[in-house]
């Protein structure tokens, strides 16, 4: 028997990185999962590579409410949705007196503005079924001050306050909101940011070494902590967010 048997999953940002991960880890414990990203292309490949039945793309933007409805439309014709992963992000790294509050808006309207709709609109047809389990994926920037991250991080540490006041308004009615605030995963977002560098083997190097751990993470260890958070095996976890940074934050 799988971890999630039986439950229907919305995952945001599903196509790639971490967020494919979770849908990947989600299938094989047995859940059925709704993939929302914007780019078609991956979306219908892993739809096909993990089959309908499994992994349904829906293509959309969470910058959009509709998407969040129509998320909840195909997960309840299967009688979900039980958990909601809030994957979909956009990175950024500009010094805070280098960003624009245009850009600052852009950020914060798929980092958390996004989540935090899918949130509200997911997390109430699982309020009116008194049953559910949502997961914000945030980053070790929510906790701690990292240089160039400021927009970013204003949007991760938000989306950590939006978790906590979330969860405990929703404790008593049978649906649990987590976070999982990855370190520096090694995902297309950030080889994409590796590759920018002047020295990108030097600036992996230097990341790494940056890390108690002495590597970065990989996708699947995320999954693993936020498919944890989602099943009921977490039952009684509310309103945490679970590093999984290999000790940055707790250095
Ligand atoms: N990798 C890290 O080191 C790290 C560290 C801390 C936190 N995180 C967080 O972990 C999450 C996943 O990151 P990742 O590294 O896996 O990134 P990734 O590989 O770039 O994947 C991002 C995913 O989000 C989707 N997405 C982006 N904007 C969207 C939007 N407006 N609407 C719907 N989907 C959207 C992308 O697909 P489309 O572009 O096709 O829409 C893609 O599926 C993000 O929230 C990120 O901030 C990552």
């Amino acid at each position: 028997m799988g971890q999630v048997d039986g439950k229907v999953a919305i995952v945001t940002g599903g196509t790639s990185g971490i967020g494919e991960a979770v849908v990947r880890l989600l299938v094989r414990e047995g859940a059925r999962v709704i993939v929302v990203a914007r780019g078609e292309a991956r979306g219908m490949r892993l739809e096909r590579e993990l089959g309908r039945q499994r992994a349904q793309f829906l293509r959309g933007d969470v910058t959009v409410e509709a998407t969040a409805v129509a998320a909840v439309a195909e997960a309840s014709r299967f009688g979900g949705p039980d958990i909601l992963v809030n994957s979909a992000g956009v990175d950024f790294v500009k010094s805070v007196c280098d960003t624009s509050a245009d850009e600052l808006n852009q950020v914060l309207a798929t980092n958390l503005v996004g989540a935090f709709v899918m949130l509200r609109i997911v997390g109430q047809a699982m309020l009116d079924r008194s049953s559910g389990s949502i997961v914000n994926v945030t980053s070790r920037t929510a906790s701690v001050g990292v240089a160039g991250m400021g927009a970013y991080s204003a949007s991760k540490g938000g989306l950590l306050a939006l978790t906590r006041t979330a969860a405990i308004e929703w404790a008593s009615r049978g649906v649990r909101v987590n976070a999982v605030a990855p370190g520096v995963t090694e995902t297309p977002l950030i080889n994409e940011w590796v590759e920018g560098q002047p020295q990108p083997g030097l600036f992996r190097e230097q990341l790494g070494a940056s890390i108690p751990q002495g590597r970065l993470g990989q996708p699947e260890e995320t999954a693993q902590a936020i498919v944890f958070l989602a099943s009921d095996e977490a039952s009684h976890i509310v309103g945490i967010s679970l590093a999984v940074d290999g000790g940055y934050t707790a250095a």
